[in-house]
């Protein structure tokens, strides 16, 4: 029996944070959906407290998707009482809810935003997740900016927000500033110096590139929930990206033993396009499992392996992300394999002589243009073969008229 790595999706509130995203209810909702189909375990609905367009928001993902045998609706709040409790009246109607509490923690923020000594810091910590266990059983708490958060300190609001009741602690390398290694050795030690009956989580951001390599160190130093957003989205550079943590923990199961997430692979493309189309933001061509050219393949020599048996140049399967099968290109640095095997794919026979021309042609025309298409591929071919490829339509005559008018 494997061990659950939870996955607690925040694209509807991390990934909404992203500069120049605002979704309605009807479109967070139908996320939502989405991300339920998809088998996350838990779904961020939203801040309640920032607006009450979020407030409705959320609401109604936890009335429609948090219903019985669906994810756990979570909203985040800060320690204030208002808001606490403000986050429990939006998710409350789930099944299934928990309050996401957090505070800053770095000196950067407690000196400059929240200007408040440490004891304070520990003190709203005490009364903030206390507040949120008389809502519900299920309280995450945060210290944000935590990887630039004194560890002695850290340590310190960590103890406090077990004794208060919290039941997972989500450790956010808020500004993208871990490395794998520091970051996992401090997943590590946290889990071994802070006693009680709690999950420790990963929340990485992006702004060094290293969310997935982060998420992952903590999974392997003993975190057992990863906060995600889909494509990566999030605050500047973004949040590791759901699909690649899914990914790499059941590509690479042998670094991860015994552990595995309830993610229906195959439903990460569906979800990748839902996401890009509601939220206007592109995926990029070359993004890992989800983008459009994670299976195409143009050089030659990629092309002959990949024709030959899938596995030599790709380890996912396509089909099992819900992408289209390995797909091959033809531009310049295709080879005769895939240039032959393209145009018999499309019924076009060609042998000897012939072939060798028309590939010469098409490599020519390669060099100047950088998509071809079936079409200059079907004229390429009609030109070396001439009349036995089927002439679309044939000009009998032409008559042109002139004069003047008026
Ligand atoms: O990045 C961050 O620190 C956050 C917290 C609210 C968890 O998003
Ligand atoms: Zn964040």
């Amino acid at each position: 029996m494997s061990e659950r790595v939870i996955i607690f999706d925040t694209t509807l509130r991390d990934g909404e944070q992203s500069p120049g995203i605002a979704l309605d209810a009807a479109e967070k909702l139908e996320i939502a959906e989405q991300l339920a189909r998809l088998g996350v375990d838990y779904i961020e609905a939203g801040f309640p407290v920032s607006s009450q367009g979020d407030f409705e928001a959320v609401q109604g993902i936890a009335r429609v998707v948090g219903r019985d045998g669906g994810p756990v609706i979570a909203g985040l709040s800060r320690t204030h009482r208002a808001d606490v409790d403000r986050c429990w009246e939006a998710v409350r109607d789930a099944a299934r809810s928990r309050i996401h509490v957090f505070i800053s923690t770095s000196p950067q923020h407690m000196e400059h935003m929240l200007k408040m000594t440490e004891a304070q810091v520990i003190a709203e910590t005490r009364s903030g997740v206390g507040r949120a266990r008389e809502h519900t059983a299920d309280v995450e708490f945060s210290p944000q900016d935590a990887t630039r958060t004194p560890l002695d300190f850290m340590m310190q609001v960590l103890e406090a927000a077990v004794e208060a009741g919290a039941t997972t602690l989500n450790i956010p390398d808020t500004v993208g500033y871990g490395i794998p290694w520091d970051f996992g050795a401090l997943i590590q030690y946290i889990g071994r110096e802070i006693k009680g009956d709690y999950v420790l989580s990963t929340h990485c951001h992006n702004d060094l590139g290293l969310a997935t390599a982060n998420s992952l160190a903590g999974v392997a130093a003993g975190a057992r929930q990863v906060e995600v957003c889909v494509n990566g989205l999030g605050e500047r550079a973004g949040n590791a990206a759901l699909e690649e943590v899914v990914m790499a923990l059941q590509i690479r199961a042998d670094q991860f033993p015994g552990l595995s997430t309830g993610v229906r692979t195959e439903e990460l493309a569906r979800t990748s396009r839902l996401v890009s189309r509601l939220t206007g933001y592109p995926v990029q061509f070359n993004k890992a499992v989800v983008g459009r050219n994670a299976f195409r393949h143009e050089s030659g020599i990629h092309q002959h392996g990949v024709l030959a048996e899938r596995t030599t140049y790709e380890i996912i399967d396509a089909g099992t992300v819900g992408q289209t099968g390995s797909q091959i290109v033809l531009g310049k640095h295709s080879g005769r394999h895939a240039f032959s095997d393209t145009l018999a794919k499309m019924g076009l026979t060609i042998s000897g002589d012939a072939l060798n021309a028309a590939f010469a042609r098409f490599k020519e025309l390669a060099d100047r243009k950088v998509e071809i298409t079936d079409a200059d591929l079907e004229a390429i071919v009609a030109e070396e073969l001439g009349s036995s490829v089927e002439p679309t339509f044939t000009l009998d005559a032409l008559e042109v008229v002139g004069g003047t008018v008026g």
